[in-house]
């Protein structure tokens, strides 16, 4: 396995509207995080990964773009961003950055044009199809954020695809023109200096020419078989890294879902020529009674199955990345964990040591070092998400299913609940905004804040920051080889990890019970590395306290 810095990295995930607000506006903003890179450096973290900061009329909190070289005016100017990027790596701080080509904003240039005439020069930068007829659109494909995938266009009668919101038309990957366009603009942020790309839903930018009516799942068809991993992804992959990415010293991540492991290997295989590692969701993606909204925790056993899966296929083919949250997904702790009082701190950091001692590259999403929690809603107005707030009003608002029922699922798997102010200290706003905040800060920041936990060593954020650093000392923890213990557990995640002659124990109990452990016998008595209690390793059989981890060296 080849060794690369990006292997041996730590990802941090800023959301930069709910990260730090340095204008009182109550928005987060690029002066913000500069003003926070000295935190994120005592952290120890690698890479920066910023979810998209370009100008946006935030439909979709700026993944709905409108000028791929500008910064979004809530955001700051351009000269923030220089001053930002060059404090960052001043500090050794990459800056990765999101890059949301499957689409754009309706308001982009390229979108006012396109939709004035069939003849116009920038037509076929997007997907125009004719209807079935006025009323009915080309076919029954449903949008990711709800309603139909097709928006009827008067100016030219014709309708366009949309498989997010009705503001996010889907750029026409076919057309040399716009792969042009995405190229130069991915160099021009290259030639600035920046260390990378997340590539926002990037399995999806391929369509099949025919577009048939898809299997209907809760309203609407469903466009996957059409338009994820489509004819020519890998076609346009492999043209955009010779074309851009091979050219830079850069880290690639592609958000691709769908995607398997033999699918990862062709995004991201050792030789594959297209990009250096891919999010799976197949463990974040338990569906239940409605869809994506439930309120079940997964059953262990089949968590662990989906993570072994990914860990053995891809060893020495491709690289895994390891999130458990990001700021499209619950909070970690409330929904993998325990976010009652008595058990958040350690299972905050049982989730860390499962997460950091695997093989891949881990993410870290912002709060997420601090154990911040699900945001308790009180009423369908606190949603500022149009998924959650379009997903209330297509499942509840229509009678379909009672508020009742409905409400604990949306409450537990909500984006916004990701997406709350970070909480900075214990002063009001948490120390986010001196302002009204754009989405309220969680009632809970007098207790879980960096400011309270960067001063106690026991912290969950002192765990995150060992755990990093333990990291940089211990190669093992980067290219080890894994493998399964007691799969049959519902309690217990235990694996191994080898390196030459070096051997980790990773224990972890994903419970709020003692669970009894016997010891595999050359871990008896051997010396921990990192662990988020006390316990006696000499014995043979042990009691694995609620939400307890260790790890142990051979
Ligand atoms: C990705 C982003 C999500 C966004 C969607 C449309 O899934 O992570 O936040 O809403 O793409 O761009
Ligand atoms: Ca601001």
């Amino acid at each position: 396995m080849n060794r690369t810095w990006w292997k041996e990295a730590v990802i941090y995930q800023i959301y930069p509207r709910s990260f730090m607000d340095s204008n009182g506006d109550g928005i987060g903003d690029i002066k913000g995080i500069t003003s926070r890179l000295d935190y994120l450096k005592y952290l120890g973290v690698d890479v920066l990964w910023l979810s998209p900061i370009y100008r946006s009329p935030n439909d979709d909190n700026g993944y709905d773009i409108s000028d791929y070289q500008a910064i979004m005016d809530e955001f700051g100017t351009m000269e923030d961003f220089d001053e930002m990027l060059s404090e960052a790596h001043a500090r050794g701080l990459r800056v990765v950055m999101d890059l949301v080509v499957n689409h754009t904003s309706d308001e982009h240039k390229w979108f006012m044009e396109s939709r004035r005439s069939k003849e116009n020069a920038y037509r076929d930068y997007y997907i125009w199809r004719e209807g079935k007829d006025e009323k009915t659109p080309p076919n029954n494909w449903g949008s990711c954020f709800g309603g139909s995938a097709w928006q009827y266009d008067e100016e030219t009668a014709m309708y366009y695809l949309h498989l997010f919101s009705k503001k996010q038309p889907d750029l026409n990957w076919d057309n040399p023109k716009v792969r042009d366009e995405v190229f130069n603009m991915m160099a021009w942020w290259c030639d600035k200096g920046i260390d990378g790309f997340r590539m926002d839903v990037i399995s999806m930018i391929s369509k099949t020419k025919e577009m048939p009516d898809g299997q209907v799942t809760d309203f609407y068809g469903d466009y996957g078989p059409y338009c994820i991993h489509g004819p020519n992804i890998h076609k346009y992959l492999k043209e955009m890294n010779k074309r851009v990415l091979s050219r830079y010293d850069i880290m690639t991540v592609g958000e691709t879902p769908g995607v398997t492991t033999e699918l990862a290997k062709q995004y991201a295989g050792e030789d594959a020529g297209e990009l250096n590692m891919v999010f799976q969701f197949e463990h974040v993606d338990n569906h239940g009674k409605y869809g994506k909204w439930d309120d079940q925790k997964w059953q262990l056993t089949k968590l662990k199955k989906i993570l072994t899966r990914w860990q053995t296929e891809l060893y020495g083919k491709a690289w895994n990345s390891l999130f458990w949250d990001n700021h499209d997904q619950p909070r970690a702790v409330s929904r993998f964990g325990d976010d009652r009082q008595e058990y958040r701190e350690a299972s905050a950091k049982m989730l860390a040591t499962c997460l950091h001692m695997m093989q891949g590259s881990p993410y870290i999403y912002q709060g997420e070092e601090l154990g911040m929690t699900n945001y308790p809603f009180r009423s369908p107005d606190d949603f500022r998400d149009i998924e959650s707030i379009n997903a209330y009003k297509e499942w509840c608002l229509s009678g379909n299913v009672s508020h009742e029922d409905f409400w604990p699922c949306i409450t537990f798997r909500s984006r916004d609940n990701a997406r709350t102010p970070v909480q900075w200290d214990d002063s009001e706003q948490a120390g986010f905004t001196s302002g009204t905040p754009w989405i309220p800060v969680n009632p809970n920041y007098k207790e879980i804040n960096a400011k309270a936990e960067t001063k106690d060593p026991d912290s969950v954020f002192h765990y995150y920051k060992k755990l990093i650093a333990l990291r940089k000392e211990n190669p093992i923890m980067v290219y080890g080889k894994y493998e399964p213990l007691l799969e049959d557990s519902e309690e217990l995640f235990v694996y191994t990890r080898t390196l030459d002659n070096e051997k980790l124990l990773i224990v972890c109990n994903f419970t709020d019970q003692d669970v009894a452990f016997t010891m595999p016998e050359e871990f008896t008595g051997r010396s921990c590395l990192i662990a988020n209690m006390e316990n006696d390793y000499s014995k043979n059989n042990i009691t694995v306290k609620p939400y307890e981890a260790f790890v142990l060296v051979r």
